[in-house]
Parts: C-alpha cells; structure tokens; sequence
C-alpha cells in the first residue's frame, strides 16, 4: 500500500469529550474524554482495523469520521478536504462518497419498508435514478453484487436471517459506489459460521470496487484476515499502529500483547499452548507521544 500522495482520509488530533454530569444551571461539572488526540490516515482501497476493548473510543471514532458526531478538537480530512465543520450541501456531497455499515443492520433497515426500498432509497435521494424501473434494475444489481437473490427485493427485514440483512446493509452502503465505508463491528451481532461470509463480502467488493474501509472490530483473527493495518485503541488513545503482520507478529505495547494474548489461535495445538498475558490497564501518559519502532509501526511510549 503506498503511503505517498494525499490520504483518502487524515484525521488529526481528534477529540472527543462527553458531558457526564452538569450542575444546576447546566454548566458541565464532569467531562469524559471518550476520544482523546487519535491521529491517522487511510489510503484509497486500503482497510484499516480498529480495535480495542469496549468502551475504549472505536465508535466514538467511527462516527465522528462519517460526521455522526462532533470532534471537540481536531481535523478530518477526507479526499484532500476538511469536512470539520462542513454542514448542509457540502456534507450531503460528502456523505455520498463516505458510507457506514452498522453492527445491527436490523436498526438500521426500517422495518416497515421493503429492503429493495431501503437499498434503492439513497439512489433516489441524491437523484440518481430516473423512475422506478431504473432503480429496481439498479437495486436488482446490487442484489446480486451481495450474494442476495434479487427475487427478495419486495420483503421486509424481519423475513431475512441476521447474515441476510447484513448483506442488505451491505447493498444500501454501496449504492452511490462510496470511496470509504466505516464498518462498526458488522459481524459482531452474527452467527460463527455467517461471519467468514461475510468477511468475505467485504473483500471481494474492496477488490471489485476499490472503496476502503475504516474496520471497527472485535474478532483480533478477523482483522488479521482483512485489515492492511490495524490501529490499537486504549481508553480514546491509539497506543499501536501498524502493518498488520507488524502488529500481529511482534506487538510492542504491553495492552496490544495482552488483546493478542486473549484471542484464540485457530491452530489446535497452539491453542492448547496459548497463555493469557494479564494487562492492568494503565493509560498513557499524559502528552505521551508515538515513536515508530520499524518503518509505519508506531507505539506509544507505556
Ligand atoms: N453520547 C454519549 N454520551 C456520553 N458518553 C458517551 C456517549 N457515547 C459514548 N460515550 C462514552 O464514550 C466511551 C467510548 O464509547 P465508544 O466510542 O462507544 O467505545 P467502543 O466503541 O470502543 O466500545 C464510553 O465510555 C462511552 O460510554
Ligand atoms: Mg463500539
């Protein structure tokens, strides 16, 4: 993956503080820093994984990213652009070429609406379809594209299983044909068996469409399995980066050694072997900074 030329997507110091209690009048009188000075980039067609324990700021990220939510200090630039602070018409132009695929796709489908809807509806949106049989031909294709039969266009969500609406949330995300999909924890919700599918499907759209894809994950051999490189979140900080048979092969912060250490090994025998490395969790430094220990992995000081 090169790293020259201008990043599809650059954020930096992206921060992100919620309100946890406020006093009489309103005013704030405790904050949390769910988001604390994360700094990346994403290359066109490249995957990046997120991962790290839960509460530890991936969804915080990932929205803010696809402005769901508000940095409280930072930048993102997305294509060369920053989109910080764009609203209106210039984040509709954005939200085009930026899509999401949740965890559950069940809320995020309206279960009222038949799927084919659903999927045609942001084709519709931004006016990119002429009359109805346009978009079914076009919603049929993206059908198709997903490993769904396009005979299932005009049923509702409830009749589909977990795997199959995925592959519905899959289709609507890559309607308007998207440079980047933020994924947060699309196979989490799913069956063992399904999620390899899954995965799969993602691939295999990456190498027909060339989108990339911020990965928000659990699942440590899933990410080994997909991502180019990972990015280690610890309570709202990136605490390791790198290539990911960089990070996999020869962790360097003592919190990446002990999430390693608590996956399982696919391999039986290693299996047996495998000793969970304990990690009390101890944050980073205030004003801790990243050092690359060999060339695009990055640790932070422990
Ligand atoms: N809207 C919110 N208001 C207050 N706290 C929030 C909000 N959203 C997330 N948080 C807190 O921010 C932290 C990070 O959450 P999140 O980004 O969802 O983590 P992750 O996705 O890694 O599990 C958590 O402590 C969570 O409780
Ligand atoms: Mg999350």
């Amino acid at each position: 993956m090169s790293s020259t030329g201008t990043p599809l997507l650059a954020v930096e110091g992206l921060t992100r503080d919620f309100v946890t209690r406020r006093g009489l009048f309103g005013q704030p009188v405790q904050v949390m820093r769910a988001v604390d000075n994360v700094a990346f980039d994403i290359q066109a067609g490249e995957t990046l994984g997120l991962v790290g324990e839960s509460g530890s700021g991936k969804s915080t990220t990932g929205r803010m990213v696809l402005r769901l939510d508000d940095p409280s200090a930072g930048s993102i630039r997305f294509e060369g652009q920053d989109i910080t602070r764009l609203g209106g018409a210039g984040l509709a132009a954005v939200r085009r070429r930026m899509q999401v695929v949740f965890q559950d796709p069940y809320s995020s489908l309206n279960p009222r609406m038949r799927v084919g809807e659903s999927v045609g509806e942001p084709l519709r949106t931004h006016g990119l379809v002429a009359g109805k049989g346009e978009q079914r031909d076009r919603v049929a294709a993206l059908f198709t594209q997903v490993g769904l039969d396009p005979r299932f266009m005009d049923r509702f969500p409830h009749q589909f299983s977990g795997g199959q609406r995925q592959r519905i949330g899959i289709a609507r995300a890559i309607a308007l044909g998207p440079k980047l999909i933020v994924a947060d924890e699309p196979i989490t919700a799913l069956d063992v068996s399904i999620q390899a599918q899954i995965i799969n499907l993602f691939l295999d759209l990456q190498e027909q469409m060339g989108m990339a894809y911020l990965f928000i994950a659990h699942d440590l051999g899933m990410v080994r399995y997909l991502c180019h490189r990972v990015a280690v979140m610890l309570r709202g900080r990136i605490v390791e980066m790198g290539p990911t048979a960089q990070v996999f092969g020869d962790p360097r912060h003592p919190y990446t050694r002990a999430l390693l250490s608590a996956a399982p090994i696919p391999d039986p025998d290693r299996e047996l072997q495998r000793q969970r490395i304990a990690y009390e969790i101890v944050p980073p430094p205030p004003g801790a900074v990243m050092q690359e220990v060999t060339q695009g992995h990055w640790v932070m000081a422990a």
